[in-house]
């Protein structure tokens, strides 16, 4: 069975980045080596742990009924709301038990491939800063409200957490191939953006990037605007997406064994090998081969998006 992962491929070192990679060219601070981790969590002033539990609070009012099952439980399990930025070595034994992920403190984004690399190792790199009061409702460099409240409550569920790890495992071969963008489509559209219907009818958030903002949850669930799109892998890796705003399109999975078994067992060497490096949908269009959950007004994005300040319908 072809996997995502190269067979030879040794994840216990960090992988050579080979020349022609294009990858970000990120700085690397210089108290940091090359696995990028900081060599302690920040201790966390009191009005920064009270910025964490505000923020903790504000989510906790639009997710109930929108967030997915497995985040919520995540999120009770790990008792996230238990006061302050959480510490990150009780936190790893904690999921430790529970699927054998740890969360280590990073300082900034990380290059790709080292990025891969811990998760390849179940570890998860979250962002070693919290955003200020002037920065409260949105950052785009991830921090670290948005990386343990986001993403580590998914990390808890057994299928989610396999999922991670074979993506990372997967970094190898995108690079090899030159494909990380097409790679990077995936991840976006399913860690950060991603949405399952649940039971076959409630249509519920499960990607970091919806779950960490106040008002992206309802956006996503509710609003007439976007496209829902059962995913598709293909069709998703020649997707394009921004960054700084709602999203017109979200994709769409029926169980997380969904997800695992559409990309684990995807031949992503024929994948690879298909894809033109440049080409890519526009992330508001619908096209022929889709299986169209709710075909969006795209109402937000024509009145002009975050900049226009247009309601986010
Ligand atoms: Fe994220």
């Amino acid at each position: 069975m072809a996997t995502l992962a190269h067979p030879e491929s040794d994840f216990t070192v960090l992988p050579e980045m080979a020349a022609d990679v294009f990858t970000a060219p990120l700085k690397r601070p210089a108290h940091v080596g090359e696995d990028w981790l900081e060599p302690a969590q920040t201790a966390y002033s009191s009005d920064q742990d009270e910025i964490w539990d505000e923020l903790f609070t504000r989510q906790m009012q639009v997710l109930p009924g929108r967030a997915a099952t497995a985040f919520m439980q995540g999120l009770e399990r790990l008792d996230l709301g238990r006061g302050g930025v959480p510490e990150f070595g009780k936190l790893s034994e904690e999921l430790g038990t529970l699927t054998g992920w740890s969360v280590v403190p990073v300082p900034m984004l990380i290059p790709d491939h080292v990025f891969f690399w811990h998760l390849a190792n179940r570890r998860f790199p979250a962002g070693n800063f919290i955003r200020t009061r002037e920065t409260f409702d949105y950052i785009q460099e991830p921090d670290v409200f948005h990386d343990v409240f986001g993403h580590v409550p998914m990390l808890a569920d057994p299928v989610y957490a396999d999922y991670m790890q074979e993506y990372g495992r997967a970094g190898w071969k995108a690079m090899r191939y030159n494909r990380l963008k097409a790679l990077g489509a995936l991840y976006w559209y399913t860690v950060e953006f991603g949405l399952i219907l649940e039971n076959g009818t409630d249509l519920r958030a499960y990607g970091a990037g919806i779950l960490s903002g106040p008002s992206e949850a309802v956006y996503a669930v509710e609003a007439q605007s976007p496209n829902r799109i059962m995913l598709n892998v293909d069709r998703v890796m020649r997707t394009d997406y921004v960054i700084s705003d709602l999203q017109p399109t979200y994709f769409v999975i029926e169980s997380f064994e969904d997800l695992y078994h559409q990309t684990v067992d995807r031949d992503f060497d024929r994948l690879y090998r298909s894809l033109a490096p440049a080409f890519t949908y526009a992330n508001s269009a619908v096209i022929d081969v889709d299986d169209v959950l709710h075909r969006g007004t795209q109402e937000y994005l024509l009145r002009g998006g975050r900049g226009s300040g247009a309601a986010p319908v």
